[in-house]
């Protein structure tokens, strides 16, 4: 496995600038659901470190729950809108206050098609809570309603993002250098 210094372009958000937007966005929700239930619902594998920080910054009680879906198609960096889902979610979210957190949104098709499967369980609300939203690379329109930071069209790893399943433990959200990265067999 390559050191990430030998292909890190920037780092774009550095720790300490990511746990305090997380901070804020916690005490947002907290606000915003006061006295209402709450399941957060995360993505895996990528939201998970968001997901852990940003329960911890909830002040109010709330339950959490896991899915994991795939896009499938040529090209691992593209998804493609055909989505399936890996592992589903235990909680029945009928009548619940459900948000949606994600790592980072992109063409938007994976969110795109998981919001459509949840919406015909009839939860009481459904909201999108992402860390990161890469505006320029939107294909369809996604409610986001809360959002870390809008970042430029470059891939990043770090904080629960990989590349190619690694350097998802670092604690910032870096830019590769594609001309410098070297996938392994
Ligand atoms: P979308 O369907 O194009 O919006 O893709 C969303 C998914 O692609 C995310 O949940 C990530 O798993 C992955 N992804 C998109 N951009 C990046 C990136 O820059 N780094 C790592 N994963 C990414
Ligand atoms: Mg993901």
């Amino acid at each position: 496995m390559q050191d990430y210094h030998e292909f890190l372009q920037e780092i774009l958000i550095d720790e300490h600038t990511l746990q305090k937007r997380i901070a804020e966005l916690g005490a947002k929700i907290s606000q915003d659901y006061a006295g209402q239930d709450l399941l957060l619902i995360c993505i895996l594998r990528g939201g998970v470190l968001f997901l852990t920080d940003l329960m911890r910054r909830i002040t109010i009680d709330h339950t959490i729950d896991f899915m994991a879906v795939s896009s499938y198609g040529v090209g691992a960096r593209e998804s493609t809108g055909h989505v399936r889902i890996n592992f589903d979610l235990k909680t029945d979210i009928y009548n619940r206050n459900v948000i949606l957190v994600e790592d980072i949104i992109d063409s938007g098709y994976t969110l795109k098609t998981v919001l459509e499967i949840l919406e015909t369980r009839h939860p009481k609300t459904l909201r999108v809570c992402t860390l990161l939203d890469k505006t320029e690379r939107r294909k369809v329109q996604i409610p986001v309603h809360y959002c870390g930071f809008a970042i430029p069209d470059k891939f990043v790893f770090g904080y629960g993002l990989d590349i190619d399943e690694h350097y998802r433990q670092l604690p910032f959200i870096a830019a590769v250098d594609p001309a410098r990265y070297q996938p392994s067999e």
